[in-house]
């Protein structure tokens, strides 16, 4: 039998930036989308892209000193590695320069000309355009803002190509009458309903002043307006031609079932479009689907305001399912959300370290221990977990996924999680495992968890897909769990004697100000590109982050605090501050400096009271130093060269009026210093061959 088809889109993304997490929320909702109804048996094309013309590529590439195609081509590429990152499963992608697009706007204007000659003509346009969004402000010289993003418009005077927009007012309220489902969510429905009665002006669709873009057909000196274009490429991507030779996909996929986006570019897509393609007799998308903002410091994200976040820092320190499970959960879909890093780590730690993920290894590695390994004899679901096994809640799970609620989705299957924690505590499975005449009773409890760990992995594959096919494999399934039938869910499915994997945990726990920290330098890295020491730590390059700049012997240099001349220089200084960052070449260091420079340095005898290895630092230490009247707690990149009880009661010197600094989320308050020889730097401590008390000043 074949499968019922479903398209899926998201709007092509302007490229004349990197994407940031705002952007990213549409495409990621549109995965979660288009994986679930694969699990409900559709044969989904999903596509996204990249929307390359008009004035702001145009400035963006002039401002980058590149052309304007340099520009696009590399931002398009950033853009398809973020949505490798994200794991997201698009069919498609389509770049508004590649000639396929080029062709299917010409002969789609060229098709509209031809069937409703009156849709299309040449006029004077004045008015004001703000290039950012694209969109016509007014249709008067007098200055005006831009409705979406509230800058100043652009005056433009020119001859246009202009659509007859005013002519479909009817035919698009008639549309919206007869299916009332045309667009999520019903109050932006209410909206754009208002917005047509009152009226609709026709709009230009060709620009003359503007040279990036589509020709005009037959009229070179007129580019496409870029919605024009944009809005074809829903079609251009999967196969449109002219509506008569078009490809197969095309023929298979069209019309979109789904146009999915932000709520500040709905007219475009459910007034614009609809009308566009009536005019050319092509049938219209059936559903259009409209997000609210992801807010960052209460105003939309986005790069002009500069408040933006980015995915890759998130991705590299919590994984891509975290992303995706906090953008969902958090937000409800249709409002505007909050985004907030430390919020995304709670519930990275909350729900996911401590809920799914603690579940699939308590639970797996009771079966390892105490079933060898085996899943044993199936149960029926037993009265505390009816709900995980009835098929009436799946239903409403996927009623809410259908109905794009997917964060009480998630509410509802983490209430699952939760319900066999409980199931967990009160059965005790570790003491039934330690009484032989339990085991029949031990065993039952343990397919009972074990399958509803499965149940679970099913139901959140479409926002977890990293962690719930890990889970998956380790269940011993076989075949593919996004090619499993959400619909077809059921109890028991879980076979006996299934051989499990090797239990290995999917969300380890995080320290959140670590976290947070590593988020941070990397996003700062991406905007100040060089600022900051690059996070090496899921990567193989030597440099580290722990400031362990072992690789001279200057010990005159590593005094000197840091933001003075100097500092960041290479140095024998082993604790913190004076750390040189891997890509900002030091500040020249005079060759001398007068005896009030080292004076500014404050430098300490200290006698070492403990010492120990911080985890996932290779090189550092923490070092507790009795400085005399307090102890203070220095972080040293000395670990390779000291073994942490080697160091407790030798005696150090410590520079004491360093600014604190933190590394992995952990403070250094001064800083050791040490001298360092040989091809390796191995680091050697100053210390002191005569007796002298802690405190005591070295100058
Ligand atoms: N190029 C047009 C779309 C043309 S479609 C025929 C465009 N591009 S965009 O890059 O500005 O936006 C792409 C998507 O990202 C849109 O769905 C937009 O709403 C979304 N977002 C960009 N910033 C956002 C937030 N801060 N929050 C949520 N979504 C946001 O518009």
């Amino acid at each position: 039998m074949t499968k019922p088809k479903f398209y899926i889109t998201t709007p092509i993304y302007y490229a004349n930036s990197r994407p940031h997490v705002g952007s990213a929320y549409t495409t990621i909702v549109c995965d979660v989308i288009a994986r679930y109804k694969r699990m409900c048996g559709y044969d989904v094309a999903y596509l996204t892209g990249t929307d390359e013309h008009g004035v702001n590529i145009e400035r963006a590439a002039e401002k980058a000193g590149v052309t304007p195609q340099q520009l696009v081509d590399k931002n398009e590429k950033i853009f398809r590695e973020l949505w490798k990152l994200l794991g997201i499963t698009t069919t498609g992608f389509i770049r508004t320069t590649e000639p396929r697009h080029a062709l299917a706007v010409q002969n789609l204007v060229r098709r509209t000309m031809r069937i409703s000659p009156d849709a299309i003509y040449k006029r004077k346009y004045e008015g004001r355009y703000c290039i950012y969004d694209n969109l016509y402000v007014s249709d008067t010289p007098e200055p005006a803002d831009c409705q979406i993003c509230g800058r100043p418009g652009e005056l433009v005077s020119e001859e246009n190509y202009f659509f007859r927009l005013s002519a479909y007012q009817q035919k698009l309220l008639d549309l919206y009458k007869n299916n009332p489902q045309f667009l999520y969510p019903d109050f932006r429905f209410n909206e754009v309903k208002s917005f047509v009665e009152s009226g609709l002006k026709d709009i230009s669709i060709s620009r003359k002043s503007v040279k990036w873009g589509i020709p005009w057909p037959d009229d070179p000196e007129h580019v496409f307006y870029v919605w024009y274009d944009a809005l074809t490429s829903y079609m251009s991507g999967i196969g449109f031609v002219d509506g008569e030779h078009d490809g197969p996909e095309f023929k298979k996929y069209w019309p979109a079932d789904i146009h999915a986006m932000g709520k500040e570019i709905i007219r475009f897509h459910a007034v614009y479009w609809p009308a566009f393609l009536m005019a050319a007799e092509i049938e219209l998308p059936k559903q259009i689907v409209a997000h609210g903002w992801l807010l960052f410091e209460q105003e939309k994200m986005s790069k002009s305001k500069g408040n933006v976040a980015y995915p890759e820092p998130i991705v590299k320190v919590l994984g891509n399912d975290a992303l995706r499970y906090y953008l969902l959960r958090e937000t409800v879909f249709g409002q505007d959300g909050n985004f907030s890093r430390e919020a995304l780590i709670t519930r990275y730690n909350a729900d996911l370290a401590n809920g799914l993920g603690n579940l699939a290894s308590r639970t797996l590695t009771m079966i390892a221990n105490y079933c060898g390994g085996i899943v044993p004899a199936q149960v029926p679901a037993p009265e505390r977990l009816n709900e995980i096994a009835s098929t009436v809640l799946h239903q409403k799970i996927r009623d809410l996924y259908n109905g794009f609620n997917f964060s009480d989705a998630l509410i509802f299957i983490w209430g699952l999680i939760e319900l066999v924690d409980k199931y967990l505590v009160v059965e005790k499975p570790w003491t039934l495992a330690q009484d032989p005449s339990q085991k029949e009773r031990l065993e039952s409890v343990l397919y009972a968890a074990t399958e509803s760990l499965r149940i679970v992995s099913v139901l959140a594959h479409p926002v977890l897909p990293d962690a719930t096919r890990r889970i998956w494999e380790q269940l011993g399934q076989t075949g593919r769990l996004a090619d499993v039938r959400i619909d077809e869910l059921k109890w028991g499915d879980l076979k006996a004697g299934t051989k499990i994997g090797k239990p290995e945990g999917v969300f380890p726990r995080v320290d959140k100000k670590e976290a947070l920290e590593r988020i941070e330098n990397m996003e700062n890295e991406i905007r100040n590109p060089g600022s900051t020491q690059p996070d090496t730590s899921t990567t193989t390059t030597k440099k580290t982050t722990e400031g362990a700049s072992t690789g001279t012997s200057a010990a005159g240099t590593a005094a000197i605090p840091a933001g003075a001349p100097g500092a960041g220089g290479p140095a024998a200084t082993l604790g913190t501050g004076a750390v040189a960052t891997a890509a900002t070449p030091a500040p020249a260091v005079p060759a001398k400096i007068g005896i009030e420079d080292f004076a500014k340095v404050e430098l300490r005898v200290g006698v070492v009271k403990s010492a120990e290895k911080i985890a996932g630092a290779d090189k550092l230490l923490k070092v507790m130093v009795d400085i005399g009247d307090e102890v203070r707690q220095v972080l040293a990149g000395i670990a390779p060269s000291y073994a942490p009880e080697e160091l407790v009661g030798r005696k150090v010197v410590v520079v004491t009026n360093l600014a604190p600094r933190k590394m992995r989320g952990v403070e250094s308050n001064g800083m050791l210093l040490a001298a360092s020889a040989g091809p390796d730097g191995k680091a050697v401590l100053c210390t002191f061959a005569e007796d002298i008390p802690a405190g005591a000043k070295v100058k």
